[in-house]
């Protein structure tokens, strides 16, 4: 049998460049790999958990999601693409899971600690967002995953995922499987920060670059990013650490000898931003092209 790949995004808006350097593009070469089952899951429960009282939104962006997914190449033909919301079972068998995980220890889970803090819930944690990694759980454990192409962020939920598949198992009998997670090796690339030098690309923090970005929005972008605010003319000295220029080059461009000497260059002085940020754009526009058009 083959193993069983399961990814998901909530739709909560347009996929970035995050999403795909992050998971997106690992999910295509898995799927066209011919090896495993792949689900595709569009988790709109889930993106109701922080968006309860904007519906619509919600509604509107699984079908952003299921463009932003199919013009970067997954194929319908070869993933089962879902709707979260349409297989009750899940939700069947987040009630049962329920029973298996502590307040506590959702507490403890780095991610949801996280997002109280960004969003402001501190006081008033709606309890469904609080239990939403236990949902998460039932996706990934229902759909009997072995395989979770995904960000960094996501690997608390797969770790707690895992021990309620533990802890289900030992209890019940032999049942789930214990999923694994599947990043990419490169820090940047598991985690991509916003154009504006942020260590997290984010649509709330408005510094995104989009996979349906026009040309022109992605030159606008590419312009107004974060370099190095002391490299004022071009004969200065520049640094490449934290310049978001030369780490999305790290990213996402492929002629590493090249890249090589710009930076060499830019450190020593005479190469100035308004270069670097053209080849940055030939080099996201070589990929975004295609997804563009496919779109
Ligand atoms: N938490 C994921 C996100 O915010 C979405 C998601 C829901 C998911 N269920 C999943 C991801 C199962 C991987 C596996 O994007």
């Amino acid at each position: 049998m083959k193993k069983i790949i399961l990814t998901g995004d909530r739709p909560t808006g347009n996929l970035h460049i995050g999403h795909y350097i992050g998971s997106l593009k690992n999910r295509v070469e898995l799927q066209n790999s011919g090896e495993y089952d792949s689900y595709i899951m569009i988790a709109d429960a889930q993106a109701l958990t922080d968006n309860f009282k904007t519906p619509d939104k919600i509604r509107e962006n699984i079908f952003k999601v299921a463009c932003d997914y199919l013009s970067v190449g997954i194929d319908p033909e070869k993933s089962n693409i879902f709707i979260q919301s349409q297989i009750s079972e899940l939700t069947e068998l987040n009630f049962y899971f329920e029973n298996l995980v502590t307040v506590a220890r959702l507490q403890r889970n780095p991610t949801v600690k996280h997002e109280i803090q960004q969003k402001n819930f501190e006081k008033s944690i709606p309890v469904g967002f609080f239990c939403y990694p236990i949902s998460q759980a039932a996706d990934i454990l229902g759909i009997n995953a072995d395989l979770i192409p995904c960000g960094v962020d996501q690997l608390p939920m797969i770790e707690q995922a895992r021990e309620i598949a533990h802890d289900f198992n030992s209890i019940y009998g032999e049942l789930f499987k214990l999923p694994e997670p599947f990043v990419p090796k490169d820090k940047y690339s598991a985690r991509l920060p916003g154009t504006d030098g942020n260590e997290k690309m984010s649509k709330s923090i408005g510094n995104c670059i989009y996979l349906c970005d026009d040309e022109k929005t992605l030159h606008d972008k590419v312009f107004s990013m974060y370099t190095d605010p002391n490299h004022i003319r071009m004969e200065d000295k520049g640094q490449v650490e934290g310049n978001m220029v030369f780490l999305y080059l790290d990213v996402f461009g492929q002629d590493k000898e090249k890249i090589a000497e710009m930076k060499e260059h830019y450190t020593r002085g005479g190469l100035g931003d308004v270069a670097c940020k053209k080849y940055l754009f030939e080099v996201l526009n070589g990929i975004l092209k295609p997804i563009r058009e496919k779109r």
